[in-house]
């Protein structure tokens, strides 16, 4: 008997429900409140949606070539990659990953930043081909992807604002990054020049343009989210024209991770709460918490604990892990919600999530139980998607790309390219189904049929060579 029909449980699943539910009027209020704070955030600094303007000033359009390397810090691995770029869109790649450790997430940053540099050299000596082999072949050089707030004062310099996503050495926040980072690569003789300085979400979108001739939007849904689009230099009102250079656009990096931090539009249940209360950071980055691959299983675990304790769930027990902080992975809500297997067959995935990696007693695992979990992490997947949407929309709308396009067929020119990385985009299930849905109810069919969301191959690496690129691009113009 599923146990969905058990009059209590069912109530207390009824209530779960409701609190995450967002149905269309209550999407369109944060949808109305995200368009104000991006314009907000790019009139002032500050801004806890912060609205960063890159000082990238053009997106490649597939011809560019060279050897560059990237560096990637900010998702699960530290990487540092050897990327050519063949032109037509082409690409070849070398790369290696390199643990972080908890000690270096959270110790002293110079500790941090020496082991990068370590990292680097490592893997010139093992890796690469284009390392320089005479001292006058000059540096190579890298862009580094360092996926955090970061404020911004030229294309390869930048301070961080503040860490998110588990780090939090002390002691780096206002700290020149890239000079940080130049300063460690030299002491240790890399011959390695830094010249720009990337988000990841810049890093998808310039991939992505390289790929596809062209792209609105790079997002990533995955450790954590955060979107980069290509805006107006006039409308970027906090930033002195001049540093555009001449140019009409520049990438901005909106940090939409820390939209409505001042709580007055989110609609944040108790679970939520607990999340937060309990992160490393409190009160920071709360739509992120909502949406992200860092948090999303923590937010399951959250109410599957809750329902443990109000006896609907296992008789009432749990196991170690499943009492443990984060000990519900967001790959754990991936396999449940991949789970087509009836709820009572000896190996339905989510079964043998719940036995044999959280330690639940196959004795207290019901079929209704099953059913329960199946329920659960639906109703947390389908409002991160449907909160991923507001961000979407939100930059459509903003950008003047909502707009219906008649006819029956769609031309090439009224597709809108967004290129999306990222764990949660790749991985959950019904994900990009869920947004769209809601697309569809934000900015209606016709704008969302016109909206092409796909895999921006390795933005953080990628990207972060073409951004070296860019970088190479717009210095050399500007001493033209
Ligand atoms: C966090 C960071 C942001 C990054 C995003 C995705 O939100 O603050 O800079 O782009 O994670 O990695």
């Amino acid at each position: 008997m599923p146990s969905a029909s058990h009059p209590s449980l069912s109530s207390a699943l009824a209530s779960i429900e409701e609190q995450f539910d967002l149905s269309k009027i209550k999407l369109q209020g944060i949808l109305d409140r995200f368009r104000e704070r991006m314009v907000y955030g790019l009139q002032n600094h500050g801004a806890a949606m912060a609205m960063i303007p890159s000082y990238v000033t053009g997106t490649p359009d597939g011809s560019e070539k060279g050897v560059y390397l990237a560096l990637d810090l900010g998702g699960t691995n530290l990487r540092v990659c050897e990327v050519t770029l063949g032109g037509e869109g082409k690409v070849s790649m070398k790369q290696e990953k390199y643990k972080v450790s908890d000690q270096l997430k959270t110790g002293p940053v110079e500790n941090l930043f020496d082991y990068i540099a370590a990292s680097v050299a490592k893997f010139l000596k093992d890796f690469s081909s284009a390392a320089p082999q005479n001292p006058q072949d000059g540096p190579l050089l890298m862009g580094f992807t360092f996926s955090f707030p970061v404020e911004q004062t030229a294309i390869d310099r930048g301070t961080l604002i503040s860490w998110t996503k588990g780090f939090s050495c002390p002691g780096a926040v206002g700290l020149e990054v890239v000079q940080l980072l130049q300063g460690c690569l030299d002491r240790q003789h890399v011959p390695v020049r830094v010249n720009a300085l990337v988000n990841d979400t810049v890093g998808a979108l310039l991939a992505h343009a390289y790929h596809a001739k062209g792209a609105l939007l790079g997002a990533i849904f995955g450790t954590g989210t955060n979107g980069a689009y290509v805006e107006a230099v006039e409308r970027i009102g906090k930033m002195n024209a001049a540093h555009a250079h001449g140019e009409e656009t520049m990438i901005i990096n909106t940090e939409w991770g820390g939209f409505d931090d001042e709580r007055a539009a989110l609609l944040i249940t108790l679970f939520d709460n607990t999340v937060d209360r309990t992160a490393i950071r409190p009160r920071h980055h709360a739509f992120e918490k909502m949406i992200s691959g860092m948090y999303l299983g923590e937010v399951v675990r959250t109410v599957l604990i809750h329902l443990v304790d109000s006896l609907h769930l296992f008789q009432g027990f749990s196991s170690e892990l499943l009492n443990k902080q984060y000990g519900f992975d967001t790959a754990y809500v991936s396999a449940v919600l991949a789970d087509k297997k009836p709820s009572n067959s000896a190996d339905s995935p989510t079964r043998l999530v719940l036995v044999d990696t959280l330690g639940i007693k196959a004795e207290h695992v019901a079929e209704g139980d099953v059913e329960t979990v199946k329920a659960v992490c639906k109703i947390v997947g389908r409002r991160a998607a449907r909160l991923s949407s507001v961000a979407i929309a939100a930059t459509l709308q903003h950008t003047g790309h909502d707009q219906h396009r008649g006819g029956a067929e769609l031309q090439e020119s009224d597709y809108i390219d967004i290129g999306c990385d990222g764990s949660v985009y790749e991985f959950l299930p019904y994900f990009e189904e869920w947004v769209r849905e809601a697309l569809r109810d934000l900015v209606g069919e016709g704008a969302e049929k016109r909206v092409r969301m796909a895999l921006a191959k390795d933005g953080s690496g990628v990207g972060a060579a073409l951004c070296a690129l860019q970088a190479k691009k717009q210095h050399d113009r500007m001493l033209a």
